[in-house]
């Protein structure tokens, strides 16, 4: 049975910037059939390496556009932040998934807030302001999260506020033209996403739960599933199920929460895309995220991830890069440990940037830890251990 917006194999699809999400999902795709377009203003994007047609340049280049629009037959994106016009323009002619109105959504975190809080999810609680005059305003109680309202990522437009000097002694949120969100800072017990996928029947999968742990506003370990109770587990799901049947669009999206220390869950954010806390699903489940969104977008079938193993995921970051590609590190990581490690092809390395990752798996959360915790300490330069 096939349906008539089907995308058969052997077509194209297309991938809207090429960093590592777009490189996972393009080897999907490649391995079930299809070929992949990645569009990139960087020539060496990591997912032109699996690109049958890499395209460069601008995402406003018209004549870029034309040949990109004139051979997919279904375009998919790497992150919320390109630009919407763009994404507005392919949907006029192209399947697109996820389409604009999620990504206008994800794009702004004063819409995605107002949107989340008038269909009634919990929140953190938060104030939108337009100008930093406005801040005192605020009705709660310091510490807050200022966060620029749009272009957000990996923490960057972001400030850990403890009381009103940290603004009056902050020249660039003194200086700042943008909107803004000042959010109280939650008191958590851990961090939890959900990957889900929707088709266009409105049919949901989710995987379960994993748990998150960041350093200076960045990811930093994915522990999955997350430790937590089996209740809280399928409120995470549900919770993330009926967001991405509220918004309506079909597509891979994950869902950022708090779990705080009463048991309450507040929703962080939404990315309408696979996510960084999801690479473990190519190892540790039966179809990963990238193989969802290759399905959601050709109107392939979707099924019920089926856990292959427990697993931890260790993201390294910056200058970790090269501490890892030294090879005594090397060696002695794929000696020593159950380690998987994934490169991302980047040219070039910058503090905090995601250049690639580790997974282990297994069947004891607690060993699996260790050995990430292990591989750290190798990447750290504290060769001794291991
Ligand atoms: N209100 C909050 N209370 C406590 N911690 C927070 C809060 N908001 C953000 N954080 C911390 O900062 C991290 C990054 O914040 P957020 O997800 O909003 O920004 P981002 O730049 O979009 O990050 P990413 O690209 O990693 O998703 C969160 O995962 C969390 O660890
Ligand atoms: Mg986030």
């Amino acid at each position: 049975m096939t349906k008539p917006s089907q995308i058969s194999a052997g077509s194209t699809l297309g991938m809207i910037a090429g960093g590592q999400i777009g490189g996972f999902f393009s080897e999907a795709a490649l391995r079930m059939g299809y070929k992949v377009a990645v569009w990139d203003p960087d020539i060496n994007a990591p997912a032109k390496r699996f690109a049958s047609e890499p395209f460069t340049g601008e995402f406003d280049d018209k004549r870029v556009f034309n040949a990109f629009k004139e051979i997919v037959s279904g375009v998919s994106v790497e992150w919320e932040n390109v630009p919407n016009s763009l994404i507005k323009e392919l949907e006029k002619t192209v399947i697109v998934k996820p389409g604009s109105k999620s990504l206008t959504l994800a794009q702004d975190r004063i819409k995605e807030k107002s949107f989340l809080a008038s269909n009634g999810f919990p929140l953190t609680e938060y104030v939108a302001i337009q100008r930093i005059d406005e801040i005192n305003g605020v009705p709660f109680d310091f510490p807050w999260i200022i966060k620029t309202a749009t272009l957000g990522y990996d923490g960057h437009g972001q400030w850990y506020i403890k009381n009103m000097t940290d603004i009056t002694g902050n020249s660039a949120l003194q200086d700042s033209k943008v909107p803004m969100v000042v959010e109280k800072v939650v008191d958590y017990q851990i961090e939890v996403s959900v990957v889900v996928a929707m088709d266009d029947d409105g049919e949901v999968i989710a995987y379960p739960p994993t748990e998150n742990l960041h350093k200076g506003g960045i990811l930093k370990m994915s522990i999955s599933p997350a430790r937590i109770p089996d209740e809280i587990q399928s409120r995470v799901i549900e919770l993330g199920c009926s967001i991405i049947r509220s918004i309506g669009d079909p597509g891979v999206f994950c869902i950022e929460m708090f779990l705080e220390k009463n048991g309450n869950l507040l929703i962080n954010e939404i990315a309408p895309r696979p996510h960084n806390s999801g690479h473990h699903t190519i190892d540790a489940f039966s179809v990963s995220q990238y193989e969802n969104q290759v399905r959601v977008l050709t109107g392939l079938p979707l099924r019920e991830p089926i856990m292959l193993c427990e697993s931890v995921l260790l993201n390294v970051l910056g200058h970790e890069y090269d501490a890892l590609m030294n090879n005594s590190a090397i060696n002695q990581i794929l000696s020593s440990l159950n380690a998987k490690i994934y490169s991302y092809g980047k040219t070039s390395i910058r503090p905090g940037r995601k250049m690639g990752h580790i997974v282990f798996c297994g069947t004891s959360l607690d060993e699996l830890i260790r050995q990430a915790e292990s591989c750290q300490d190798i990447m750290d330069g504290n060769l001794s251990s291991g």
